[in-house]
């Protein structure tokens, strides 16, 4: 669905209490013009008053704050005695200068609600954020684009990045992970623009996904099995699926004993193991060198004595030798692609081959994908705004020069209620190839799971969070689903008792 297109459904559905109209209001009714001025004064003499304060620099934030809201209350009390000013609007005026002194100004109130996962603005007058899957536009404004340019410019020099007219475009994060694009004029035409991507704090884990309805805890058994066996896995989807969120996920199954090497274009991975490497790409410098790419990241980390490479994105030329370090022992790593579907994946694998510039023959690219990949994992955005795994396939060779794949699982739709996309995920009947891998590492899986009569189990939400509910999702209660849990948890307690026993033999080690 497009931009505009969700835009409207949401304005037609509209069932969010605080909006009105399409508008969600998170900034209060505009300043009146005295206020407005006031604080533009106060501003202006605030800034005097930092620049030309010895070693502001050197208090901690809180100090700051302390010292602007003194600084305000003095002026207020004194030099702006004839403006008149009740005591909420003060308060509301040393909030707001302290937001756009400190903080990310109008902004502010957006990053403090944590069900807010995207917030989009577009010029000074139209920010967009999307919650609980949709999106909608509210109420918060800028002065004016410049007022948003020095916003960006404050969140990109935190990273040591800037934005120019000479470098109009960035890339960044803010302190609490989030991840952060811009770009201003002359570039983006009607005025700065920008992109924050928030993570849901608790995203990153089985559970959190499990609890979203987004898979069967069978698949999420077979899948997290399959990474302790080391199957080379793909998660492909669309702009934000959920594709991160999902190798996050998976990671967190690698074992504690193994050397992980992570590549990112902008960390957003947070692995919880005790042995992990975290690489991050560099773009060009203002002179245009300097760039490492993940390429250049992939081809060191091998050198780095892995036992897993896991890469944020595959985009490019790295594909290559991602695919070339799978098939020779570096096997287990994981990666995630955009692409429509589990098909469209191999098509974009191939493509980005021939990025490297090597000369090689389609037919030789094939066969070292199929024999690179085992899983491709597709992940989609469904109309609900909710993210799901659409379908599980395995690669199993080639059939002259065409790669052979078999889906596993595939999520079925049944409909649509109240909105809520209603469905279950499905077994196809075929039993994996790489169920032998599994069972090499000794984990035992109850194989009446790959039948086609067998009905997945979920893990039910009990809040009334609006996500999925037991109505909705096709129930079956007879599945002896011990077995399997037992799986997850296996792995899970594994993987706990060796950090444990790391983290004691560090302390040890310490002592
Ligand atoms: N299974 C899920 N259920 C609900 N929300 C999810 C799920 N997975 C991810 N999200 C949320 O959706 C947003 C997008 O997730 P994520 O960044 O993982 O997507 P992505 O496919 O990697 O995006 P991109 O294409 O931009 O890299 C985030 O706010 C995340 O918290
Ligand atoms: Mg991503």
């Amino acid at each position: 669905m497009s931009l505009k297109d969700r835009l409207n459904s949401n304005n037609n559905n509209n069932e969010d209490k605080n909006n009105s109209g399409g508008l969600v209001n998170y900034s209060l009714t505009p300043l009146n013009d005295e206020l407005r001025e006031l604080k533009e004064q106060l501003h202006v003499l605030l800034i005097e008053k930092v620049n030309t304060t010895p070693n502001w620099g050197t208090y901690s934030d809180d100090e700051q704050k302390a010292l602007i809201r003194q600084f305000i209350d003095f002026q207020i009390a004194s030099n702006f005695r004839q403006v008149p000013i009740n005591k909420s609007e003060k308060a509301r005026l040393i909030k707001e200068i302290i937001q756009d002194t400190k903080g990310f100004g109008p902004l502010d109130p957006l990053l403090e609600d944590p069900n807010i996962s995207d917030i989009l603005v577009n010029g000074a007058e139209n920010v967009y954020i999307e919650k609980n899957g949709k999106l909608y536009k509210t109420s918060v404004v800028f002065k004016d684009n410049e007022h948003l340019k020095n916003i960006i410019e404050r969140i990109v020099s935190r990273v040591g990045r800037r934005i120019d007219e000479k470098s109009p475009m960035v890339d960044a994060r803010l302190p609490d992970g989030s991840r952060v694009n811009a770009i201003i004029p002359p570039l983006a035409i009607d005025g700065p623009s920008l992109s924050i991507r928030r993570f849901k704090k608790d995203a990153g884990t089985i559970e959190a996904l499990l609890k979203w309805g987004s898979m069967s805890k069978e698949i999420a058994d077979i899948l997290m099995a399959a990474v302790v066996a080391r199957c080379n896995i793909i998660i492909s989807g669309g702009t934000g699926a959920g594709k991160t969120t999902l190798l996050n996920s998976l990671s967190a199954a690698i074992p504690h004993n193994e050397r992980i090497i992570t590549i990112e274009d902008s960390a957003e991975l947070n692995l919880n193991q005790d042995h992990v490497v975290r690489l991050e790409t560099r773009p060009k410098n203002i002179e245009g060198e300097g760039e490492i790419s993940t390429r250049d990241l992939v081809i060191n980390a091998l050198r780095m004595r892995p036992d897993r490479i896991v890469i944020g994105e595959c985009r490019g030329a790295e594909t290559l030798d991602m695919l070339q370090a799978m098939n020779t022992g570096h096997d287990g790593s994981l990666t995630t692609l955009h692409a429509n579907s589990p098909r469209d994946a191999l098509s974009r694998l191939e493509t980005m081959v021939l990025y490297a510039g090597v000369d090689l023959p389609s037919k030789n690219i094939r066969q070292q994908i199929a024999s690179a990949i085992n899983i491709i994992i597709q992940v989609s955005r469904l109309q609900d705004g909710s993210r799901k795994l659409t379908r599980v396939s395995e690669i199993t060779g080639m059939e002259e020069s065409v790669i052979t794949m078999q889906d596993i699982f595939v999520f079925q739709q049944t409909g649509l209620s109240d909105n809520v996309v209603m469905g279950t995920h499905v077994s196809t009947g075929v039993r994996p190839e790489f169920l032998k891998k599994i069972e090499r590492v000794g984990i035992e899986v109850n194989s009446r799971i790959f039948d086609s009569s067998y009905k997945h189990s979920y893990f039910v939400k009990t809040s009334n969070e609006n996500i999925i509910t037991k109505s909705r999702i096709i129930q079956n209660e007879k599945n002896d689903t011990r077995k399997i849990d037992s799986v997850r948890e296996a792995i899970q307690s594994r993987n706990q008792n060796e950090l444990d026993i790391l983290r004691r033999l560090k302390r040890n080690e310490r002592n």
